[in-house]
């Protein structure tokens, strides 16, 4: 049974962030199988084949969009550019989010940031929430700063599955609405 009733759609200044479907798969392959996209996350696996797209699109099929969601970031000319989406962790909700590299540095990633924020903010109410980045990843510290999120000065050790499990210095934010 599908866990949801409606069909999430954010609509930011160039972006659309929408529900991933089965036919993201090959260009979410092209862009995931890049080792600086998947070391820079805990759960991609480096290489990254069309197999891995599939079963993350059928995965994420199955989430239940009033606790996590996980959005396609839609370009109008370019299709999908990247994922983002929020992940239960134990009682918190973490931000995550990967960019294709041939569209780094526009300031998506921090476009779609923000309007992921607000939906959370709108759909369920949140007025807090979580993310991570690895202390080796700057990029991303100042994507989450520009989307309003500030550091905690907790450092977890969390493990890239595509570091070969490698255990790394994650440094916390906290988003507060
Ligand atoms: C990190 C990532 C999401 C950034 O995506 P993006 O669309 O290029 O991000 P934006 O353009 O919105 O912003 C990037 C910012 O980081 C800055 N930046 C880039 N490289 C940097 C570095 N080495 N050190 C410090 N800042 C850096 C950019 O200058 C930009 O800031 P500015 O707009 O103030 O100039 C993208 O590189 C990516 O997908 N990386 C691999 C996966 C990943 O890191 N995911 C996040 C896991 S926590």
């Amino acid at each position: 049974m599908c866990a949801i009733d409606f069909e999430p759609v954010v609509a930011t200044e160039r972006l659309r962030l929408r529900k991933p479907r089965r036919t993201d798969a090959t260009q979410i392959a092209l862009y995931a199988n890049d080792f600086d996209v998947a070391r820079m996350t805990t759960g991609m696996p480096y290489p990254y084949g069309l197999d891995h797209a599939e079963g993350f699109l059928e995965a994420v099929s199955e989430k239940d969009f009033r606790r996590e969601a996980v959005f396609i970031i839609d370009h109008p000319d370019h299709g999908p550019i990247g994922v983002i989406g929020f992940d239960a962790k134990g009682s918190e909700i973490e931000l995550g989010y990967w960019i294709g590299r041939p569209h780094w540095g526009a300031g998506y990633a921090t476009e779609a940031a923000k309007g992921a924020l607000v939906w959370a903010h709108q759909t369920w109410g949140r007025r807090y929430l979580r993310a991570g980045h690895f202390s080796d990843n700057p990029a991303s510290g100042e994507v989450l700063c520009k989307a309003g999120f500030l550091y905690t000065g907790d450092v977890e050790l969390r493990k890239s599955v595509a570091r070969g499990g490698q255990a790394t210095p994650t440094r916390m934010m906290v988003w507060l609405a």
